[in-house]
């Protein structure tokens, strides 16, 4: 069983993706690091807190790191994830405090305890990675693998260059797509191409408390659902790609992010051509979304039937 530690702003499609991870077979969830982003660093805390209880693995760490940017003010998408950050969900509060510590070190000390073991996820703005990394480079060689949802090749969604995770905090991202090691980028041009559709919805609707009460509230209020559309439930994609690599066709590539750009910010610049060129990256270029969604429904199935 891999062992993965997620990094997250929760955030609607962050709570549908630690769903995936600890409803999977494959996958085993060490840890859950937060960092401000979707909503502030309280709530997003909070919402971690809540679904690990709600979801039932309360002797995994949950721990907060940063509140915001390196550098910049914190961006705010409650318009898109709602007041709480999780829509119309109303999960009990927890009832079990974070661990004491930064995000930072746990990443830091978890890859440390276990080198080569250990996958890391970030499906947030990456103000912890870029943290940890600068605090003790070998995190880089100690993580099994590093997959993020973030960037895109094509378009954003923050603004029409950058993608929200990446535009949240660049000099963050360009920390980690420079440090050395291979960034698996999962992007919009990939999490765009698998819709939560009306059939999709519809399974959830049948899983009693966790559709009810979590999935179902989350996804109609991330998106419209009718029966060709629905929302992209983007974290999920790179938590599907831990559990099952074949699921997305990834091509290695040079990826460098935009710091400066007046109407650029955050872009991932992402270029395919290498020539003598050392890829940092494996940038995902699509994704088998029939098998997506037959993954994602029957690790959910598997929780909601615990
Ligand atoms: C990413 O931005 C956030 O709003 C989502 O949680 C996801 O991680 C998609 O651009
Ligand atoms: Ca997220």
């Amino acid at each position: 069983m891999k062992k993965i530690l997620i990094d997250c702003d929760p955030g609607i499609d962050d709570a549908l993706a630690i769903t995936l991870a600890h409803g999977s077979s494959e996958v085993e969830i060490v840890g859950v690091t937060t960092v401000g982003g979707n909503v502030s660093l309280p709530k997003t805390t909070a919402n971690a807190l809540a679904l690990r209880e709600f979801l039932g693995f309360p002797e995994v760490p949950v721990v907060a790191g940063s509140p915001g940017a390196l550098l910049r003010r914190w961006i705010d998408a409650s318009a898109v994830h709602g007041d709480s950050g999780l829509g119309e969900a109303r999960l009990p509060a927890a009832t079990l405090p974070p661990a004491n510590g930064h995000a930072a070190d746990f990443i830091i000390d978890t890859l440390a305890a276990h080198p080569g073991e250990i996958s890391l996820v970030a499906v947030g703005p990456l103000t912890n990675v870029a943290l940890a990394v600068r605090k003790e480079p070998r995190v880089t060689e100690w993580a099994r693998e590093f997959v993020i949802l973030g960037g895109s090749f094509t378009r954003g969604n923050y603004s029409p260059a950058a993608e929200f995770n990446i535009a949240a905090d660049p000099e963050a991202a360009a920390i980690v797509f420079s440090a050395g090691w291979t960034v698996t980028m999962i992007g919009l041009d990939v999490s765009r191409t698998a819709l939560a559709t009306g059939a999709v919805v519809d399974q959830m609707r049948e899983m009693g408390r966790l559709g009810t009460d979590l999935l179902v509230p989350c996804v109609e209020f991330y998106g419209m659902v009718t029966a060709d559309e629905g929302p992209a439930i983007h974290d999920a994609c790179a938590v599907a790609y831990l559990i099952d690599p074949t699921l997305i066709q990834v091509e290695p590539a040079v990826v460098e992010v935009e710091t400066m750009g007046r109407f650029t910010s955050g872009m991932t610049v992402v270029n395919f051509h290498l020539g003598e060129r050392t890829p940092n990256a494996l940038v995902g270029t699509s994704i088998d979304s029939g098998r997506f969604w037959e993954l994602v429904l029957a690790a959910y199935a598997r929780v909601a039937a615990t």
